[in-house]
């Protein structure tokens, strides 16, 4: 694996092998494709937690390959070593985790157990198996409310308003201190903004539990008649319509992101915060009226209570990606809407038939 890795950094072989952890959740599952388009292997391990068999199903069938996969907890440590010992990789991207932000602070011991636990075990055992890249699926909510959007990766972290970001924030923390201690270690933090949309075939999407928190599966499921009406969070906020603006990103530039992190981490050593965002806001209604104009529907909404602990404004400056990963996003909103209705529409239930 040494001699692989070595021919990897001469750039005599470029493909190299991922185990995703987490692989077969929304951006996970998207990311699969995208390596495997550009060449690379994956290797899936998950515990369906919020997910299931039948998406890695789907991305077998999309790139026509088989692709090696485990439920188990990442938490498990036997478990995870016996994964990595027979499934040698190159690199690891961490997406497992717990991440609805209202769940983690009803339950913030189960957000600290499942997202901390899984860091640490990963790096436990990426040491004792020799593998020193690890790309891991941040957030933009770790700027907190200090800082003014465009976020820059250099800004100071801020104050989370939920146990979900903090996990985020510590566990960017733990990463960058094993980064310090172990000279190999190769780490890049990714601080993804919205990801929305689907893969445009309409086969892989994201497949919330009962009612979704988050803005574009309910907007979905409310065109498809399984909501009765999207309600927007707060008019009255100091923005151009009063309501909040986002930095929404296709999930499928996302995936296109990682792949570009992993062939840039095996270049260079220490820790990188990187944005994945566009740099663009746009409000909730921009995207209630792009939807309607996408797919020429029109949705039930009302404009309802802001809802606590959301910021205004949250978007990027997307500068440091396309510097240092020659990446930045290709996908427009309308892009993001036809996607995400297209997938909603071809499995009214996710994944269940
Ligand atoms: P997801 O829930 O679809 O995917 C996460 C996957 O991790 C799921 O398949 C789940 O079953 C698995 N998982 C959770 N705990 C596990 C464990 N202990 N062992 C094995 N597998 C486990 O979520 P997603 O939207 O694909 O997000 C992926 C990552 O990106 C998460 O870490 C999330 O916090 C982060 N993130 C997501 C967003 C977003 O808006 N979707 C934004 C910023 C960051
Ligand atoms: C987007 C906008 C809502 C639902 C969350 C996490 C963040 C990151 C991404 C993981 C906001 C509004 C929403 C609805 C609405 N996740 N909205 N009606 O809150 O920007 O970010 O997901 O790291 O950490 O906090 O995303 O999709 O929930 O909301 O009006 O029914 O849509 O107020 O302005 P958010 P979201």
């Amino acid at each position: 694996l040494e001699n692989r890795w070595y021919n990897c950094f001469k750039g005599e072989i470029n493909n190299m092998r991922v185990l995703l952890a987490g692989g077969a959740g929304y951006i996970g599952s998207h990311t699969a494709v995208s390596l495997i388009e550009a060449g690379h292997e994956v290797v899936i391990v998950d515990n369906y937690d919020n997910s299931c068999a039948e998406a890695i199903a789907r991305v077998e069938a999309l790139t026509n390959t088989q692709i090696p996969h485990y439920e188990v907890d990442v938490k498990d440590k036997a478990a995870l070593d016996a994964v990595f010992k027979k499934e040698p990789v190159d690199c690891v991207i961490h997406f497992a985790g717990l991440k609805a932000v209202g769940e983690s602070v009803e339950k913030p011991v189960a957000y600290y157990r499942n997202n901390i636990d899984t860091t640490l075990t990963l790096l436990e055992v990426m040491k004792e198996n020799h593998v020193n890249q690890i790309v891991f699926s941040s957030s933009a909510t770790v700027y907190g409310a200090e800082n003014a959007s465009p976020l820059y990766e250099t800004m100071k972290k801020g104050t989370c308003t939920n146990p979900y970001g903090w996990t985020k924030w510590m566990m960017e923390q733990i990463l960058s201190d094993a980064a310090y201690a172990d000279k190999d270690l190769s780490v890049i933090l990714l601080r993804y903004f919205n990801p929305i949309g689907a893969h445009p075939s309409g086969t892989i999407g994201e497949d919330p539990q009962g009612i979704p928190n988050n803005l574009m599966p309910y907007v979905s499921q409310t065109a498809i008649g399984k909501r009765e009406c999207l309600t927007v969070f707060g008019g009255d906020y100091d923005t151009p319509d009063g309501t909040c603006l986002r930095d929404y990103i296709h999930v499928c530039d996302l995936a296109e992101g990682h792949v570009k992190a992993v062939e840039y981490a095996q270049t260079r050593k220490g820790v990188d915060i990187i944005n994945l965002g566009t740099g663009t806001p746009y409000s909730v209604l921009d995207i209630v009226h792009a939807f309607e104009k996408a797919n020429n529907l029109k949705l039930n909404y009302k404009i309802g209570p802001r809802r606590e602990g959301d910021l205004a404004v949250c978007f990027s400056n997307a500068d440091k990606a396309k510097e240092v990963l020659g990446w930045q996003a290709k996908r427009n909103l309308e892009d993001m809407c036809r996607d995400s209705w297209n997938w909603q529409k071809q499995n009214p239930n996710g994944y269940k038939k």
